[in-house]
């Protein structure tokens, strides 16, 4: 399973439009090949999620997974491996909260996006069965990123005010909670 390179901004793959995936393609051995490089690649980067466009492929596939807590006293969940295909959003709450994000493939900055608090998201799991994934709070807010990136759309643009937009050392020095590392 090797470990894909990840695009980084500028490049127009990050810019386009995907396809979805048949359940056919989804069960097909390529695919299924994608799913676990882009699994190892994630977490290899350190990431909590990652879309296929990260990795040079237009289609609507994406990964995600977060092993601990935001912060101790947290009462979100934790999010398990989530790998999805297809994905819509059908339900989102009225509701948005403004957080910090980053992305890997915009590596070092951070800055300030506004998410619906809650979403839901309908799809296909890795062996192509319809599948639908209710979250919210942080979770909520990597599977808006990550979708966005399907749409080829990146957290800058969602950002409200650019004013907000910092290098991760500046971000850990100046802005992060004590609780984060
Ligand atoms: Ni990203």
């Amino acid at each position: 399973m090797p470990i894909r390179s990840i695009s980084r901004m500028g490049h127009p793959v990050l810019r386009q439009e995907t396809r979805p995936l048949t359940p056919d393609e989804v069960r097909s051995p390529e695919i299924q090949r994608l799913m676990d490089d882009m699994v190892e690649t994630m977490r290899d980067a350190d990431g909590v999620g990652l879309a296929a466009p990260q990795v040079y492929e237009t289609i609507q596939l994406l990964v995600a997974e977060v092993s601990a807590p935001k912060s101790p006293e947290s009462k979100e969940p934790f999010l398990p491996l989530l790998i999805l295909v297809n994905p819509t959003l059908v339900k989102a709450s009225r509701e948005k909260e403004t957080d910090w994000e980053g992305c890997l493939s915009i590596p070092d900055i951070w800055g300030m996006v506004p998410r619906h608090r809650s979403v839901v998201v309908k799809g296909l799991d890795r062996t192509g069965r319809a599948i639908t994934v209710e979250t919210r709070g942080y979770a909520a807010r990597i599977l808006q990123h990550e979708m966005d990136h399907l749409h080829g759309i990146l957290f800058l643009d969602r950002m409200d005010d650019m004013k907000t937009l910092a290098f991760k050392r500046e971000y850990h020095r100046h802005w992060a909670k004590d609780d984060e590392e």
